[in-house]
């Protein structure tokens, strides 16, 4: 039963500190080597979102809007480990894609990769990826659907869940 079935933790936000919030619970229960796809349409939220698992995750800096740069590494003091922000917005070719080095860093055993989107290299994704799809509801108002298809994975979705809403 549901094994095919993508398994999903869904809440609606806010505010953008709220968002900020759920990234953060989420960004401190990270393994060395994670991935998070971050959908949702232009101002969705996506680097709220990014954001706030930096700052659980521990990075150094806050993370960025990236303007130019599509990858943007992060490091973390107390252990050294990588936090890799990347978005895609702006990548339009196969070829653009492939001279990023991204599959080498999803590829890594080690590193978390958060990824603005992640539709524009949907074929490198692994499955073990968590997905988070924001939906605008208002101006302030956004529903967020944290999901993977990866049972090891979903671990990490349930103790989310856990921390943030207590079941
Ligand atoms: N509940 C909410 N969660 C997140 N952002 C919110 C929320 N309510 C309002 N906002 C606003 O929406 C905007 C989200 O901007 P953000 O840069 O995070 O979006 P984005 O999805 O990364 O956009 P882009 O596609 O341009 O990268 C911000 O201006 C933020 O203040
Ligand atoms: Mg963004």
């Amino acid at each position: 039963m549901a094994i095919l079935e993508p398994l999903s933790v869904e809440c609606t936000s806010h505010s953008e500190e709220q968002t900020w919030r759920l990234g953060a619970r989420l960004g401190a229960l990270l393994p060395r080597h994670a991935v998070i796809a971050i959908q949702g349409e232009l101002g969705a939220g996506k680097t709220s979102l990014a954001r706030g698992i930096g700052e659980g995750w521990g990075a150094e800096q806050v993370l960025r809007s990236p303007t130019f740069t599509i990858i943007q590494a992060h490091r973390r003091p107390s252990d050294n480990a990588v936090l890799y922000h990347v978005d895609l917005y702006r990548v339009t070719s196969e070829e653009e894609l492939h001279n990023l080095g991204l599959e080498e860093i999803l590829d890594a055993e080690e590193g978390v990769v958060v990824i603005e989107w992640p539709e524009r290299a949907a074929s490198l994704i692994p499955p073990e990826a968590i997905y988070v799809k924001i939906t605008p509801l208002s101006e302030t108002k956004r529903h967020l659907v944290f999901s993977t298809q990866d049972t090891r994975t979903w671990q990490v979705l349930l103790e989310f869940r856990k921390r943030t809403f207590g079941f």
